[in-house]
């Protein structure tokens, strides 16, 4: 086995002296020893070396620039802290995004509240904790709001839809015309959301946002949404005279989770955006907007691994080879959820060639619950650390207590070091709310 050069693992993954994988300066075996497993492990150079990378790509595009970390795809303390040191903003979509992010200290005029059905506690809370914008999802939502806020103004963005189809999976495929998110460009709802917001001088109109799906590899979607964007930009300005000061066009760039998957880079995804941009408003003669991008899956998702135990093993004669690890579903539900692949590897035998198929299967009570159907690995034993890699984004943030198993401990390594950023759950913290 050898470390791929596709940043599938995280930027300073390495096979130390005893052919153990090394993460940020530490032998992943040897944590995995210390800690137990499963272990959420994740590289803070690699998550703060992807913030400076997305900033900078876009900045030398396009000047009036600003990266938003999407807080869904990996949300704790350490993350919003980290965030805030690298000058990033953040999207929110709930009260508990909006709690985490105030709890860690964050300058909450730089948070961008998302949702297509904010609750009015949700929409209270934002306002009151100072939340900076909220992206107004519908023509609902914006009465509802309308009517809360009375004292002093608050700043929204409009979400079109732009019917953009990015070609990734349905579910997390958000850009379509039928789609629960957003106004429909040119509805009647929009019209009608447009008239409120010129006669409401508590709802301060900043921009238009829109968002189309995520693991997105062809930068043609996003030339085709930024087109779009940059028209209605033109038409919000001109005809309906409101100028959009703002224009966030979401997050989706995909990584690579296996190692054949080839994703474009930070800069392709700014340029294909920036360009239409550019291009309509100076043509058309309209100030350039600020403009925003949201990545939340790219700056975290090959920064993490989760680390395992092998434990059964079984051979079905002619048919397949199971490997059960300690973990499965419940810490990594995007399989069954979205047939995600994933790539595996065995810390403790890193110099060891791959030598036989394995289907990698979790512990959880479902035939379903399966990591990786097949997966090239070296001799395998019980007792061997299987790492699965590419597991930073949308892992801990979706996990469950399915079959009261306690989720993991995350950990953080940086030069050497390892830090609790969350502690594993116990049995006590299962049944803590009961009554
Ligand atoms: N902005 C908005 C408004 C979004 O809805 C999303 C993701 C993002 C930004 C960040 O997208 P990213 O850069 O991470 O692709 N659970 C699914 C992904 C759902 C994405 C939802 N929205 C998964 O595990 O693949």
């Amino acid at each position: 086995m050898e470390i791929p050069n596709n940043r599938l693992l995280p930027d300073t993954a390495n096979i130390n002296g005893l052919g153990h994988l090394e993460i940020g300066g530490m032998d992943v075996v040897d944590l995995a020893k210390r800690y137990k497993t499963p272990i959420y492990l994740y590289d803070e150079m690699t998550i703060r070396n992807r913030m400076r990378e997305f900033v900078s790509s876009l900045r030398e595009t396009y000047s009036k620039s600003k990266v938003l970390f999407a807080g869904k795809a990996f949300l704790i303390k350490r993350i919003v802290k980290i965030t805030e040191e690298e000058g990033l903003g953040l999207d929110v979509v709930s009260g508990g995004e909006i709690y985490a992010a105030k709890e860690a200290g964050f300058p909450m005029e730089n948070v961008y509240f998302h949702g297509n059905n904010k609750t009015m506690e949700e929409l209270s809370f934002a306002i009151n904790t100072g939340v900076g914008s909220i992206v107004v999802d519908n023509l609902s939502e914006l009465k509802f709001l309308s009517s809360l806020v009375k004292r002093r103004p608050v700043n929204i963005l409009f979400r079109l839809t732009p019917g953009v189809d990015p070609h990734t999976h349905s579910y997390i495929n958000t850009g379509r015309v039928d789609s629960k998110f957003g106004f429909q460009l040119d509805s009647d709802d929009l019209k009608e959301a447009i008239g409120i917001v010129k006669s409401d001088t508590f709802l301060n109109f900043t921009g238009l946002h829109c968002h189309i799906g995520s693991q997105i590899f062809d930068t043609g979607f996003f030339r085709m949404a930024s087109e779009i964007m940059a028209k209605q930009t033109v038409e919000f300005t001109r005809k309906w005279d409101l100028p959009v000061k703002e224009l966030d066009l979401g997050g989706g760039l995909g990584i690579a989770y296996k190692p054949e998957d080839d994703p474009p880079t930070p800069k392709e995804m700014a340029v294909a955006i920036a360009d239409p941009v550019g291009e309509i408003c100076n043509r058309e003669g309209i100030e350039l907007p600020l403009l925003i991008l949201e990545p939340g899956r790219y700056i975290v998702g090959n920064a993490g691994i989760t680390v395992y135990t092998v434990g059964a093993i079984k051979e079905i004669p002619g048919i397949r080879k199971y490997a059960s690890v300690d973990g499965g579903m419940a810490d990594n539900p995007r399989p069954m959820l979205y047939q995600a692949q994933y790539t595996a590897f065995l810390a403790n035998k890193m110099r060891e060639h791959p030598r036989d198929v394995f289907t990698i299967a979790g512990r959880f009570c479902e035939s379903g619950d399966i990591l990786i159907d097949k997966a090239y690995l070296p001799r395998l034993e019980r007792g061997d650390i299987l790492v699965v890699s590419a597991t930073g984004a949308y892992n801990y943030s979706m996990s469950s207590n399915y079959n009261m198993v306690p989720r993991p401990a995350v950990i953080g390594v940086k030069d050497g070091k390892e830090d609790i950023w969350v502690e594993r759950e116990d049995y006590n913290d299962l049944v803590r709310l009961h009554r």
